[in-house]
């Protein structure tokens, strides 16, 4: 396919250069309804290519196929069959790639490390979720994407399950073996759904890890905009095989996603496809060789310890890493990730990804340079000297893994829709939640609905709040009171 074209950018110039008149929404025409004090900030380009996608971009019945095409050339980038845009992030994406596998009260074979949004989607559709351990790594406090294995074992436990759907990388980097795990779900005829919202940029380089696509997955979400050039929200699903049928998985997306698509969002994903196919290798050899210097920059400055394969990955832990997540262990520094990364935003105007107890992180992207970097390098350098002045780690109290470990006694849905009541956290323990308990980022309920908690990982979550850990989910987001259900 002819890659150097761009549909939804060409349609975009088109529509302008036509001088196309709009009597629909978005109301503010171009920007000619726009507040002036709000141009002033987001600028008049925003405005002028928020347009209309049908009877704007495209005509009333999509004739022009600006879309079709544009996803055609996606898929013919990553090497998947179909491609479907979507604009509600993978928040959505990963609800539709859900149901169209399982429905109400059907089995689906999970990771208990997904993102929150995946459970967002057993609470609305009433899947039955049968939850495979993460690998965890007891010393780093960390969990690993589940093992193939331990999907081995879960399906011949739930012969009728529907499928299976992991998450990798993980917001850590880390990643699952994908391809033993597709075997695993071919060899009984199942479908292998994988989460790969930080994985977008994984088929365009060879030293990245495993593309799931390559890897023999059904169907994969992409996140654009966490790793690539996307806008916030830009999602891609890619599907291939005959296990998942593409016109199921498309009215599952048209069932839970808007009816007022964002063009800017497909013009940024189509953007980034053209990008990728005609750079995308030099730019990620330059990425992944900036990537490893910064590493072993951090890694030589005192008290810092950046997290390599050799800690990662292995038998019992995950099967690879990108690189591009850098994530640091600043337990030298006796203080906790929260306070260090309130310190490094307060001090030096950078922003980490993930801050947990005892670790940030840093993502690297084909956008950083030696600018970015450098800053990045100088900040912690100065971190370190006051480390001293961050005051003393809060301890969070971390379960044992055997702990995290909840019995899922009800389905999400009626968990959550059901009867319920809030009741102090000091209560809690043996009853059933109500509500997901998400420390965010990385966004991985410790708590979810239907599950009965215990005290650890009550113990947890309210010690973790107090060191500043951020559960934005919870009717009590300081979690001294937890939704519970009401059992008869
Ligand atoms: C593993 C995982 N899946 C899905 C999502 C949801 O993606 P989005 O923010 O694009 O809706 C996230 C977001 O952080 C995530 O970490």
């Amino acid at each position: 396919m002819d890659h150097s074209h761009a549909p939804v950018l060409e349609a975009l110039a088109a529509y302008h250069d036509s001088g196309q008149l709009p009597f629909t929404p978005p109301g503010h025409k171009q920007g000619r309804g726009a507040d002036p004090r709000v141009k002033t900030v987001l600028g008049d380009a925003v405005f002028r290519s928020d347009v209309l996608a049908t009877s704007g971009l495209d005509d009333r019945m999509s004739s022009g196929g600006v879309l079709r095409k544009a996803q055609e050339l996606m898929a013919d980038a990553v090497g998947a069959e179909h491609a479907f845009f979507s604009t509600c992030g993978s928040s959505l994406s990963v609800k539709s790639a859900m149901l169209s596998v399982a429905g109400p009260d059907e089995k689906l074979v999970v990771g208990r490390d997904v993102h929150k949004s995946v459970v967002s989607g057993l609470i609305l559709s009433g899947v039955r979720p049968i939850w495979v351990d993460p690998q965890w790594d007891p010393d780093l406090h960390l969990a690993h994407p589940p093992s193939a294995q331990s999907f081995s074992a879960a399906l011949d436990e739930h012969p009728d399950a529907r499928g299976v759907l992991v998450t990798s990388p993980t917001p850590y980097g880390t990643c699952a073996d994908l391809r033993a795990l597709a075997e695993v779900c071919h060899r009984r005829g199942k479908p292998l759904i994988v989460d790969e919202a930080w994985g977008a940029h994984l088929p365009f380089h060879p030293d990245l890890p495993t593309w799931a696509m390559d890897a023999g997955a059904d169907v994969c979400v992409t996140s654009v905009h966490k790793m690539g050039s996307g806008l916030e929200q830009s999602s891609v699903f890619h599907l291939q095989g005959g296990l998942v049928r593409p016109e199921v998985l498309r009215s599952r997306e048209d069932l839970l996603g808007t009816t007022s698509p964002n063009v800017l969002v497909y013009a940024a994903l189509d953007g980034w496809r053209r990008q990728m196919v005609e750079h995308g290798r030099a730019l990620y050899d330059q990425t992944l060789t900036r990537a490893a210097r910064v590493r072993s920059r951090i890694e030589a400055i005192d008290g810092l310890h950046v997290h390599g394969r050799e800690d990662f990955c292995g038998p019992g832990r995950a099967d690879d890493l990108d690189p591009l997540q850098v994530i640091i262990d600043i337990t030298a520094l006796g203080t906790t990730g929260y306070r260090a990364a309130d310190w490094l935003r307060r001090q030096h105007h950078i922003n980490l990804h993930v801050a947990d107890h005892r670790r940030i992180s840093a993502q690297l992207t084909h956008a950083d340079n030696d600018r970015t970097t450098g800053a990045l390098l100088e900040a912690l350098d100065d971190l370190v000297r006051h480390a001293g002045n961050l005051g003393p780690a809060e301890k969070v109290e971390i379960p044992d893994p055997a702990q995290l470990r909840l019995e899922q006694v009800l389905l999400p849905r009626d968990a959550f829709f059901g009867r319920v009541e809030q009741v102090p956290w000091q209560q809690a323990a043996d009853r059933v939640a109500a509500e997901m308990l998400t420390p965010y980022p990385p966004g991985i309920p410790a708590v979810l609905p239907g599950q009965r908690m215990n005290n650890d990982v009550l113990l947890y979550l309210r010690s973790g709040v107090d060191a500043g850990m951020v559960v934005p989910d919870a009717a009590d987001p300081r979690v001294t009171s937890v939704r519970v259900a009401v059992e008869e």
